[in-house]
């Protein structure tokens, strides 16, 4: 499936000459961390928000800015492809490339972006050198990958690998606002989301570089990271309805406090990870209480419970402890439990012969490397359902992501980005 250069890692049909333009990557980086950022630097750009399309918008035009065409699908996927050159682009398989745009509450200014832009400027690269390849490069923004205010993460990357029957038939924010109208701002149509699926074997290989995000390149000093395996996750997203109530006068034995309820399961879940090893992380990120008000019993509240591991037996035992933990705590506290959203990714293994190729272009490039598995999940992983996936992770300073100090040296966001040319050269 993967052709010739794959299997014989030393033929290059292509020029060693083929450069990213380093200032133009670096200038749109710059441009895109605008787009969402807030009063202290962090970047607020939550999936199908107001900031995200304005994002969205600025992909979509600097793509037709340099003659490249941009198409939304119906789950609000953006589609970068050169206008048809070579063969007929309807009889060879695509080579994907890219990430996401949106980004949690108070980012950075690379989760997700830079695998885009880097894959728009190879695209760009490969269009004025007019240089033709055995598939047909696309670069995509998957939508939603981060699920911070529509909590359904992975949206755009489940519809496009089909797994439909997996998302909410009525995909609602926290509020409960209806996804619908923002997916038709976006270009997309929730009615028609099969029309988003590709096919197993339409997708030669998909390819994203992203930032690692944790600590392990930059503390081994290595220029690339090449990804064995992504981690499995699944992410439930909790409402616990009580009694609300004056808080001077309710007696304690009176009591169905949804906030109290809330906070041991906020524990439970640290609990399955910490003390009884169930899994490798578990994090309760978001909580919201109703009417959350000092001197009134919270009434309702809402979580959302993350876990995460590699194995895919140890995810599904640890998310039935902690369902079980969780009935237990509401018989206790007299409250009720509802899972509004429930997203599960399996680990998955990226494929060897794009291991090799990205090994392989590092090495031709000079670049230090070292084999590592992420801790992140990835739209990467669910395009796994349909075609081989390699990633190329640059270091994260300090280790750190999903804060406004996540950064990554110029140098080495320009190294990324060549890898990543040189590797689509490859396959
Ligand atoms: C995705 O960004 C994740 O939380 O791993
Ligand atoms: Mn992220
Ligand atoms: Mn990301």
């Amino acid at each position: 499936m993967i052709v010739s250069a794959m299997s014989q890692p030393d033929t290059k049909p292509y020029p060693d000459t083929l450069e990213i333009n380093a200032a133009r990557l670096l200038g749109r980086i710059e441009s895109f961390a605008k787009i969402g950022q807030g009063p202290g630097g962090g970047i607020t750009r939550e999936g199908f928000s107001d900031a995200d399309l304005d994002a969205r918008a600025a992909l979509i035009g600097e793509a037709r800015a340099c003659g490249l065409e941009a198409d939304v699908d119906a789950a609000g996927n953006i589609l970068i492809r050169r206008a048809a050159t070579g063969p007929d682009p309807a009889h060879r398989k695509v080579l994907m490339m890219g990430s996401h745009l949106d980004t949690v509450v108070n980012a950075g200014r690379l989760d997700g972006v830079y695998g885009v832009l880097a894959a728009l400027e190879v695209l760009q690269v490969l269009a004025e050198s007019g240089t033709d390849l055995p598939c047909e490069p696309v670069a995509v923004a998957f939508a939603n990958e981060e699920g911070a205010l529509f909590p359904q993460p992975f949206w755009g990357s489940m519809a496009l690998a089909g797994r439909l029957e997996e998302l909410p038939a009525q995909p609602c924010d926290h509020d409960g606002h209806s996804l619908r109208a923002p997916l038709a701002r976006a270009g997309g149509n929730l009615d028609e989301l099969e029309s988003a699926v590709w096919p197993t074997g339409s997708v030669a290989a998909y390819l994203e570089l992203h930032i690692e995000q944790g600590p392990v390149l930059e503390r081994a000093g290595r220029q690339i990271g090449v990804v064995d395996a992504i981690t499995g996750r699944a992410v439930l997203t909790v409402q616990v309805t009580g009694a609300s109530g004056h808080a001077g006068t309710t007696p304690m034995d009176h009591r169905r406090d949804a906030m109290v309820a809330a906070a041991r399961m906020v524990t439970a879940v640290e609990h399955a990870s910490k003390e009884d090893g169930l899994c490798r992380v578990a994090t309760v990120g978001r909580l919201e209480t109703q009417p959350n008000s000092p001197n009134s019993i919270a009434g309702t509240a809402r979580l959302t419970i993350d876990l995460r591991d590699t194995d895919p037996g140890r995810l599904e035992r640890v998310e039935a402890t902690v369902r079980d933990a969780i009935r237990v705590i509401a018989e206790q506290t007299g409250t009720r439990v509802d899972y509004l959203a429930t997203t599960r990714s399996t680990p998955v293994a990226t494929a060897q012969e794009l291991r090799a190729a990205i090994t392989r272009s590092a090495e031709e490039l000079g670049l230090t490397h070292r084999t590592l598995p992420s801790g992140a999940g990835h739209d990467a992983q669910m395009v796994a359902d349909i075609a081989p996936i390699g990633m190329i992770f640059v270091p994260s300073i300090g280790g750190v992501s999903h804060v406004p100090e996540e950064d990554t040296s110029p140098a080495d966001l320009v190294s990324g980005a060549q890898v990543l040319l040189r590797t689509v050269l490859r396959v």
